[in-house]
């Protein structure tokens, strides 16, 4: 098992394969998009392959790949079918946004990924459209049923927006009626790519919690997951959960297992710090695996003990989540 200097074990690898989208979330990127980043400057597969293999080797056991939207790089399924071959890696997940999601879910249980997060702020199409910028809320509902239909259990995220989405968190919390869902709502972050939007938090996780306890009194806390990051309810009745993140109001540090590895291959021990090692330049200046893990050990022997409190001391976060990978 692997440890950093907080005595929290590190096992979870969130992966961002590309800082693409083909969606427009206005939390996530302006309408113009993020700067993308050169072909060169991202992580090839056989880069991304070589890095999981030593981490995997390492004690990290899960991996979730992220993005930007996974499916907008060419060649993904491919690269997964290569990570479900990793000794060591026992489980392996994916956060998309289910517009092009749907013609691979059976391959991807073929795989082995029995979890997929999908992204899901509203089931009206317009106020999709209004939220994305992309008038693709068909699109996605369609993996939503591939992804049930093939026994995947899905966690529904959606970011809470005042003005945007409120009424929306009945029908969603309907979702929840079905078994194998989890719909997760979220707070939102600051991590728009502007650096501007910094939201004043109207809908913080008791506030959410409070509406969903008006809409269904008999509300009844689940116990949580080890090292979730939702707190976690049901609806007497229904077969799923439902859950809230505070992802800003709170941190999770105590019990955080998880490190990142952003498209161009920086390493992160956090959510909230800039980057604390350039692997990409490492594996191209020739770096043997020995090298690279005696550079992964140094980084988490570094981690703070508190992110969040850390960055506060800094600059505003400008970065967009579809670089940073969620
Ligand atoms: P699993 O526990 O593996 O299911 O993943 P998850 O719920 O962390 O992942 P997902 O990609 O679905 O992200 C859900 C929400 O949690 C997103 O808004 C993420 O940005 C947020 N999130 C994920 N990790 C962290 C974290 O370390 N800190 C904070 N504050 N938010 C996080
Ligand atoms: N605040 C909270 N969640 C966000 N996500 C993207 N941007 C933000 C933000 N600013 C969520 C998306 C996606 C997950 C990886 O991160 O809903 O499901
Ligand atoms: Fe794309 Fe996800 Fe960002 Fe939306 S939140 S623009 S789906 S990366």
């Amino acid at each position: 098992m692997l440890y950093d200097n907080h005595n929290r074990p590190i096992q979870y690898l969130r992966l961002a394969v590309t800082d693409r989208c083909n969606l427009r979330c206005f939390y996530c990127m302006p309408e113009e998009g993020i700067k993308y980043l050169p072909k060169h400057q991202l992580l090839t597969y056989e880069e991304m392959e070589r890095i999981v293999r030593v981490l995997a080797g390492m004690g990290v056991s899960k991996v979730r790949i992220t993005g930007g939207e996974p499916f907008v790089r060419n060649g993904l399924m491919d690269f997964m079918r290569t990570l479900s071959g990793i000794p060591g890696l026992n489980e392996l997940a994916m956060t998309t946004n289910g517009v092009l999601t749907a013609p691979h879910v059976n391959e991807l249980v073929e795989l082995g990924v029995r979890s997929v997060n999908l992204s899901l702020d509203s089931l009206d199409r317009e106020r999709f459209r209004q939220i994305t910028r992309r008038d693709e809320l068909p699109a996605v509902l369609n993996t939503l049923d591939a992804l049930l239909a093939a026994g995947v259990q899905v966690k529904i995220n959606a970011v809470v927006m005042e003005g945007q989405n409120t009424q929306d968190l009945g029908p969603l919390a309907e979702l929840s009626r079905q078994p194998g869902v989890s719909v997760r709502f979220i707070e939102e972050m600051p991590f728009n790519g502007e650096g501007t939007h910094y939201p004043v938090l109207n809908w913080t996780y008791r506030r959410i919690l409070n509406e969903l306890q008006q809409l269904y009194p008999g509300l009844q806390k689940v116990p949580d997951g080890p090292f979730s990051t939702s707190y976690d309810y049901q609806i007497p009745g229904y077969a799923g959960t439902l859950g809230v993140i505070a992802a800003f109001s709170r941190t999770f540090c105590g019990t955080c297992n998880r490190i990142r590895l952003t498209a161009q291959g920086t390493l992160k021990t956090c959510l909230y710090d800039n980057g604390v090692l350039d692997v990409r330049a490492l594996l191209r200046a020739g770096a043997s695996d020995d090298e690279l893990r005696a550079a992964f050990l140094k980084a988490f022997a570094h981690r703070p003990a508190n992110g969040f409190e850390a960055e506060q001391q800094r600059a505003p976060v400008t970065e967009s989540m579809s670089t940073i990978g969620g």
